[in-house]
């Protein structure tokens, strides 16, 4: 701020005070002072309408996070881990979620990111930070759920005023990433058309270009298996794939 004259009246229809002053970057400006504005000096008016925009633009990004983080439900033990790396194995599959990331940041493709290993071999873990990032660093969509609960949900439409089980497809098919946990452990025999379920589900998102990460304990030989051929069949295109086949990492219960 420059050049501030001193308030003179202001002569015209209303009767505010005015002050002259020279912005270094939008130049000289009269600037109105509201009696009520709080501004007792010149002030560079394109200056404060830049500042509430940023103000107004940052309010808006800090919403659409908290809509997003509550829409992911990502898992809350989780959410202070981080996924350690020490071997070159561990690297590896760092690297190849970083790469699944990098598709998803590129947009408009199917991709499947698949994982498979045994029990506590930071599957989720890793899951859930490649999901966090995809938040918070791309500010897109994403929900995490097992692939019974997801079952769960869409059948839950069916006693369910006001929800269809077009609606809850719908809805899972337009998170921009959909993470399915446990997608070995879905059974036909738990509820009927839960296979059929997945079957259309992964197919819609394939059909729209929505990526998605399938967590598996089962290695992918077997995975057709218990997720049938059709979803097995997508989850092999334009795949990455990340074989966790360490030790389990859990940490002991001190006893
Ligand atoms: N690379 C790692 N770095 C740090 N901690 C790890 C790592 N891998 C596993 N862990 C620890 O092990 C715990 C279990 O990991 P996680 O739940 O992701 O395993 P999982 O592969 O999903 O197992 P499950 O198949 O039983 O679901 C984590 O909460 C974390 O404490
Ligand atoms: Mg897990
Ligand atoms: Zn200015």
């Amino acid at each position: 701020m420059e050049e501030v004259s001193s308030l003179t009246p202001f002569k015209a229809v209303i009767n505010w005070p005015q002050a002259e002053g020279v912005c270094p970057t939008h130049g000289p400006s009269t600037a109105l002072l509201h009696p009520r504005s709080g501004r007792s000096e010149w002030y560079c008016g394109d200056c404060a309408l830049e500042a509430k925009a940023k103000e107004v633009e940052e309010a808006r990004k800090r919403e659409r996070k908290s809509t997003l983080d509550a829409a992911a439900c990502l898992p809350e033990r989780y959410a202070n881990e981080r996924f350690e790396v020490a071997t070159a194995a561990q690297k590896e599959v760092r690297l190849t979620v970083r790469a699944f990331r990098d598709l998803i940041a590129a947009g408009g493709q199917w991709a499947a990111l698949v994982l498979v290993g045994g029990t506590g071999t930071g599957k989720t873990l890793l899951a859930c930070e490649l999901a966090r990032s995809v938040i918070d660093n791309l500010g897109l969509s994403v929900r995490y759920c097992t692939a019974n609960q997801m079952i769960a949900e869409i059948q839950a439409a069916y006693s369910t005023e006001g929800k269809t089980e077009e609606g809850e497809l719908l809805r899972f098919t337009s998170y921009d990433l959909l993470v399915l946990d446990e997608v070995d452990a879905i059974r036909d025999s738990q509820s009927g058309n839960a296979k059929l379920l997945l079957t259309e589900l992964v197919n819609r998102r394939y059909n729209a270009h929505k990526p998605v990460v399938a967590i598996s304990n089962q290695p992918l030989e077997k995975l057709a298996k218990f997720v049938g051929d059709r979803v097995f069949s997508r989850l092999q295109e334009n795949r990455l794939l990340c074989v966790h086949d360490w030790a389990d990492q859990r940490p002991l219960s001190a006893s």
